[in-house]
C-alpha cells in the first residue's frame, strides 16, 4: 500500500460507512420522516468507531505499541478529519430532519451546535501551519474538542438508558460501555506516561 493510499483509507472508510448508513435507512421504511430519522441515527452511530480510532490512536500506542498502533498514530490526523467527514454527513441528514420534518427549538440543539463548532475548528486547524501558529493552544483546543465530543456521545447514550425504552437499551448500553472503556484507556495511558516521565 502506498503512503497516499494509507492516507486516503480513513476517508474512504468513513464515506462508505456514512453513505452506507443512508443507503440502508432509505429502503427500511416507506415513511419519509422515518427515513430521515433513521438516516440521522445511523450516520451518527457509524461515526462512533471513526471517532474512537482518532481518540485512541495515541493511548493505544503508549500502552501497547505494535505495528498497527504505529500506523494508526501516524494517520491520526486523517482519522480525525475522516470523523469530521462522517459528522458532516450526519449534519446533512439531521438538517433534512430539522428543516423538513421536525423543527426543534434552538435550546434543544445548543450542545450539538457547540460540538459541531469544535469539530469544524479542529478540522480547520488539523495542519502543520495551524499547529505552529497556535503553539500550546493547539493541544488544548484539540483535547477540549475530543473530550467534548466524547461527552456528547456518552451523554446521548446515558439519556437513552435513562429513558428505559427497551428498543434502545442494548445499543445504548454497548455504545456507552465502549465509550467509557475508551475514556479509561486514555486515563491509563496518561497515568503510565506520567509515571514513565517521572522515572526519567
Ligand atoms: C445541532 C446538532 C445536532 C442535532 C440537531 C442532532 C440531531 C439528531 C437526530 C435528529 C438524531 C436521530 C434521533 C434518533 O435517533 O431518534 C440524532 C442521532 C444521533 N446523534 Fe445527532 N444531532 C446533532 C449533533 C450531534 C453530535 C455533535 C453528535 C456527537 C458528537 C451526535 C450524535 C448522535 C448519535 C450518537 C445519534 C444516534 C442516537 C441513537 O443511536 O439512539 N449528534 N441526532
Amino acid at each position: 500500500m502506498t503512503s497516499m493510499e494509507g492516507k486516503a483509507l480513513p476517508f474512504v472508510l468513513a464515506a462508505i460507512l456514512s453513505l452506507g448508513a443512508i443507503a440502508a435507512a432509505l429502503p427500511s421504511t416507506p415513511v419519509p420522516a422515518d427515513q430521515a430519522l433513521l438516516a440521522a441515527r445511523w450516520t451518527a452511530r457509524v461515526a462512533i468507531p471513526v471517532f474512537l480510532v482518532a481518540y485512541l490512536a495515541r493511548p493505544l500506542h503508549q500502552l501497547l505499541p505494535s505495528a498497527l498502533s504505529k500506523v494508526l498514530l501516524a494517520r491520526r490526523r486523517q482519522w480525525g478529519l475522516a470523523f469530521a467527514l462522517s459528522m458532516t454527513i450526519h449534519l446533512g441528514a439531521l438538517l433534512v430532519n430539522i428543516l423538513i420534518f421536525r423543527p426543534r427549538p434552538v435550546e434543544e440543539i445548543l450542545a450539538g451546535m457547540a460540538a459541531y463548532s469544535l469539530i469544524f475548528v479542529m478540522a480547520l486547524t488539523s495542519n502543520n501551519w495551524s499547529m505552529r501558529r497556535l503553539g500550546k493552544w493547539w493541544k488544548r483546543l484539540h483535547l477540549l474538542g475530543l473530550h467534548y465530543v466524547w461527552l456528547i456521545f456518552f451523554a446521548g447514550r446515558a439519556l437513552r438508558l435513562a429513558e428505559g425504552d427497551p428498543a434502545y437499551f442494548l445499543s445504548a448500553f454497548i455504545m456507552g460501555a465502549v465509550l467509557l472503556a475508551a475514556l479509561l484507556l486514555r486515563m491509563a495511558a496518561w497515568s503510565v506516561t506520567r509515571r514513565r516521565a517521572a522515572r526519567g
